[in-house]
């Protein structure tokens, strides 16, 4: 069987692009391949990030993600920081990767422009951790939103680095890229993001779901109910595409570019659209949230499985280095 790794952080709510982007993808995946999901922990703390909360955050990414149909019956499912080998991979692969690939990395921009006041080295190598996280397992897929391809890819240079520099172990990890598109805020402007606060939550009740669709900015251009839309250039019928079926997309498309449809209709369908799929997994949550023991054991016995592996791949790794081994 073929493997599957992915990763996601507790940096806080659970949003639509993640659901969309990946998380949704992962429930399916399960049913073909040997997957793994980490709740990457140490890649939330490159950034300010709030101690106190960051314990909670992890396990409640992890029930979430239970909640969204992941069962620990067909997959494994831990926190990247009760693993320790993915650090000390980490370590090897930095002493490989050069300073200009890691420089030129989208997320890096980004992040150092809004985190200037602390641009540290666990910003800069973030992208090694996870090429760690991945190649560990020695995972042959990797499903990610767009947003992550290019980490993906540095993961396989890095495989390949490694591979021609101490002979091969690792295989080179190829993308999943999600079926669905990338999903804007409900600002319309960037990524859905829990850093930018433009999102809609997984877990957030009906009223407030509501509440942020019908103020979500749409084609920008519509100004007026009576002037003719375009569905390609609007973030609400982005988000149709990943909740609604065919029929009603084309209809959409048909009636927007007519103006025979507002934007505000156009949102109480999608919203109907959601509330179908979110309400079973914000039920299924709060159950969870009841039951935390099942959660902490479906981790406990996560890291375990993956603590053997993640073992014996590092037994390679120090012999193929060099390292003395007593
Ligand atoms: P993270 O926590 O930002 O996001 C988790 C997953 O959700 C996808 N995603 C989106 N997809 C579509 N539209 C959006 N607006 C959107 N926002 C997020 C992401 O592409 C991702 O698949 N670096 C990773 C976590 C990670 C990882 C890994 C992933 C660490 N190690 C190893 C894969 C393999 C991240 O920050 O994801």
């Amino acid at each position: 069987m073929k493997k599957i790794f992915s990763g996601i952080q507790p940096t806080g709510d659970i949003h639509l692009g993640n659901y969309v982007g990946a998380i949704r993808e992962w429930v399916h995946l399960t049913e073909e391949y040997d997957c793994i999901y980490c709740v990457v922990d140490y890649h939330a703390i490159t950034v300010e990030y709030n101690i106190e909360e960051l314990a909670r955050r992890t396990i409640e990414t992890a029930f979430v993600l239970i909640a969204c149909g992941l069962s620990p019956e067909k997959c494994k499912i831990f926190v990247q920081s009760h693993v320790p080998e993915h650090t000390e991979l980490t370590w090897i692969f930095n002493c490989i990767t050069p300073i200009g690939e890691l420089e030129r990395m989208t997320q890096f921009k980004d992040k150092s422009r809004q985190h200037r006041a602390n641009i540290n080295m666990g910003l800069m190598g973030y992208p090694v951790l996870q090429a760690a996280d991945i190649l560990i397992y020695k995972a042959d897929f990797v499903p990610v939103g767009e947003d992550q391809v290019q980490h993906v890819e540095l993961s396989r240079e890095v495989a390949r680095k490694f591979n021609s520099r101490y002979g091969t172990i690792f295989p080179e990890p190829q993308v999943i890229l999600s079926m669905a598109p990338r999903i804007l805020g409900v600002d319309g402007q960037s990524k859905m993001s829990k850093t930018l606060n433009n999102y809609i939550g997984v877990l957030e009740d009906e009223k407030d779901v509501w509440e942020k669709l019908r103020t979500a900015v749409t084609d920008v251009n519509r100004v007026r109910r009576t002037d003719k839309g375009n569905p390609e250039v609007c973030n609400i019928y982005t988000i149709h595409r990943a909740f609604s079926e065919n029929k009603m997309l084309l209809e959409i498309d048909r009636e927007c570019r007519s103006a025979g449809i507002g934007c505000i209709d156009c949102k109480k369908m999608l919203f109907e659209n959601v509330k179908k799929e979110l309400t079973p997994i914000r039920e299924r949550a709060l159950a969870l949230q009841k039951d935390t023991g099942y959660v902490i054991d479906v981790l406990k016995k996560g890291a375990q499985e993956c603590g053997a592996i993640a073992r014996k791949t590092m037994d390679e790794v120090r012999k193929a280095t060099g390292i003395y081994i007593p």
